[in-house]
């Protein structure tokens, strides 16, 4: 078991870099080369990788791919999407050129609300903190005035702050429960800068005022959104679907709805389900520069806000019209953050033509619908594994090291071939001799 090291954070990147391969490396050499081969030659770029965080190392590559021809709300676009699973961008292009037929995405925004929360303890009488609280919120909010000046002259700020008493769940706890409009930003500086001034007035004002004791816990947004919710949907006649791949429309409709409304009532389903649709979410989220942690957590809890964890979208077929659609809370940002600073994150916005936040939500949210239209489709008719081993193939021919010359050929063979990892070392052996 290696020594604790302390102050490791101060040394430099090569130093730090020295300490691990002495630690844990048997092949020093190697480990070395590795790290360094994924420097950007560009030390200034290098540098700006360096700084997004601490202890920085090298960089650690995912693919950015792209899915051509969205049609959302008529207006075209390519969605930039960085991941590592094989066949998710692939899926993405083919769901959307599939609607893009059928009338294409619609999506609106239903709402922008973002929150964040003062948590505080107090040992007096609810009903005196209710009248204090009420007589100090207007110095709440004017004391903030600072932070917010900017934000309210764009048209945001603080929509409101109410006084929640949760004694009930916990003792002596209680909320400054604050909503905010963030505009094209994220917000979570904003709302946290805001949540802490509050703090301060509040318990300042609080020593003078209150005969109980009011102590704050902590002040931080929540990731829980449901306020800020889109919706993105397509429709067409059953008998439109009817495509390559779908020979028998009703029959199709009818198993697509059918998995859905497993997803709807069968939480393992549900999980799966909805990590698909995350498959096309995140991919975005990360490409724009957003956290996908905060969306991944806010729209899990959404999922299951009414109790029992289901599914993101949900599907009817009524008088032969088959519509599906997906709602979802999205608090993301096109300001901001990452967006002016990560090179590839201004190439993905750029790309989507500089979208507000807005429009950033409902290109996320059809990805996400696009995903699930994919793997449900794939679910219900071939089976999921065809076309994800298809494109695991070439995942599988660079573990065996093929050649550009072996792949070619492979690639050929398993085009009307199983692809299974046996299927594809046995294929490769036969090249090889
Ligand atoms: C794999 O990453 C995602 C799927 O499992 C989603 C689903 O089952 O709906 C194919």
């Amino acid at each position: 078991m290696p020594n604790a090291i302390s102050g490791f954070s101060k040394l430099s990147k090569s130093e730090k870099i020295e300490w691990l391969l002495n630690t844990y490396f048997t092949d020093k050499d190697k480990a070395w080369t590795l790290v360094k081969q994924y420097w950007n030659t560009d030390n200034k770029l290098q540098k700006l990788h360096d700084e997004f965080i601490e202890n920085t190392i090298t960089n650690y590559y995912l693919p950015l791919g792209v899915a051509p021809n969205f049609s959302i709300n008529n207006r075209l676009y390519t969605i930039p999407m960085a991941i590592e699973e094989s066949s998710v961008v692939a899926a993405a292009s083919k769901a959307a050129k599939f609607w893009k037929d059928r009338g294409g995405f619609k999506a609106e925004v239903i709402s922008t609300e973002k929150i964040g929360q003062v948590h505080f303890t107090y040992n007096g009488n609810f009903e005196e903190l209710n009248r204090f609280f009420e007589t100090v919120k207007p110095k709440l909010i004017s004391e903030t005035q600072d932070i917010t000046k900017n934000m309210q002259r764009r048209g945001g700020g603080i929509l409101d702050i109410q006084l929640r008493n949760k004694s009930n769940a916990l003792k002596n706890y209680y909320q400054l429960h604050a909503t905010f409009e963030t505009l094209d930003a994220m917000g979570a500086n904003f709302i946290n800068s805001c949540l802490e001034q509050f703090a301060k007035t509040f318990k300042a004002e609080a020593k003078t005022a209150l005969v109980g004791d009011l102590d704050i816990v902590m002040c931080i947004l929540s990731n829980y959104v449901p306020n800020c919710l889109v919706r993105a949907e397509v429709s067409c006649k059953v008998e439109d679907l009817k495509s390559k791949d779908i020979s028998n429309p009703e029959l199709f409709a009818k198993k697509f709805k059918q998995a859905v409304n497993i997803a709807e009532v069968e939480p393992y389903r549900a999980v799966t389900h909805n990590k698909g649709i995350m498959n096309g979410i995140d991919a975005v989220i990360l490409a724009t520069g957003n956290d996908f942690r905060a969306v991944e957590a806010g729209v899990h809890a959404y999922a299951s806000k009414d109790g029992t964890y289901t599914s993101l979208t949900h599907c009817t077929i009524d008088n032969s019209i088959f519509k599906f659609w997906i709602e979802i809370p999205l608090a993301l940002g096109t300001v901001g953050g990452l967006t002016s600073l990560h090179p590839l994150v201004k190439f993905s916005l750029e790309l989507l033509e500089n979208p507000t936040a807005k429009e950033l939500m409902k290109i996320v949210a059809v990805a996400g619908l696009a995903q699930n239209f994919g793997a449900l489709k794939s679910l219900t008719t071939t089976g999921i594994q065809e076309g994800h081993m298809k494109m695991h193939l070439m995942n599988i021919l660079n573990q065996f090291e093929a050649t550009s010359e072996e792949k070619t050929k492979l690639v050929e063979h398993f085009k009307t071939n199983t692809v299974t990892h046996s299927a594809v070392a046995e294929a490769i052996e036969n090249i090889r001799g």
